[in-house]
């Protein structure tokens, strides 16, 4: 379920779907058919991504929880080529690789397979093993993170130690469908558990004096942190 208020529906019509890319609205199109589909990063969360890589200029970047790829194929299509050929600028990570091959035929046809490293792997062991390598910390631009949200303060401090200062790192998720800020008894069920996880996180995250942050209410609510 995603944050609903009557404008939503107008930013989507006249801002967002224009100007989504036809891969990517093909990507959404094929997400449909999985049972998960409203996983996805929403479009307008998206949007909002895609300009903020543009203005850091990311040329190497993280995503944690990829799922079939909405995200990382709006990364790949957003980031410029490097020069290099066949390099890989974009590190992906998710336990799934069966989503990821939902939407992998579109990242070909995209023509961007190349700027991707996809680690299948939980996320935190895969994140220990690439601080193991001295050349990755402080190099990325860019970390998306919208996997399971238990782990976020967790992957906050790896993704501190990999995100350059002047850096940028987005959590999504982080109104959790509108539920951090209901009173705890009008909450769906389901929803409780991690609806404090991400209120705590919120918090922490509203106290962290090594991160610039705004939190916006796009898609599924998004908080953008600047390392500095
Ligand atoms: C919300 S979806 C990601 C959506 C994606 N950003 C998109 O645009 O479609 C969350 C993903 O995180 C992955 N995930 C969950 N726990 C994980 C973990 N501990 N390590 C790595 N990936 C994980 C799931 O397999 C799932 O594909």
């Amino acid at each position: 379920m995603r944050i609903f208020f009557c404008y939503k529906k107008y930013i989507m019509e006249t801002s967002v779907y224009p100007r989504e890319p036809e891969l990517l609205k093909e990507l959404r199109a094929i997400t449909l058919n999985h049972p998960r589909a409203l996983m996805a990063t929403a479009p307008d969360a998206g949007q909002f991504m895609a300009l903020i890589l543009k203005l850091v200029n990311a040329k190497k970047t993280i995503e944690v929880g990829v799922f079939t790829g909405y995200s990382l194929l709006l990364t790949a299509l957003t980031i410029p080529e490097d020069g290099k050929v066949m390099s890989l600028t974009i590190t992906a990570i998710d336990i799934d690789k069966d989503a990821y091959k939902i939407g992998l035929p579109i990242i070909e046809k995209a023509g961007v397979e190349h700027k991707i490293n996809f680690i299948e792997s939980a996320a935190l062991p895969a994140l220990n093993q690439l601080l193991e390598d001295p050349k990755n910390r402080g190099t990325f631009d860019f970390g998306f993170v919208d996997a399971d949200k238990i782990n976020y303060a967790n992957y906050h401090e790896k993704l501190l130690e990999l995100v350059k200062p002047g850096g940028v790192i987005i959590y999504d998720n982080t109104l959790w469908g509108g539920s951090v800020a209901m009173p705890e008894d009008s909450v769906p069920e389901f929803r409780l558990q991690t609806r404090e996880v991400a209120i705590e996180f919120n918090k922490f995250l509203a106290a962290d004096a090594r991160v610039q942050i705004s939190q916006v209410a796009l898609g599924d609510g998004i908080t953008i942190c600047h390392r500095l």
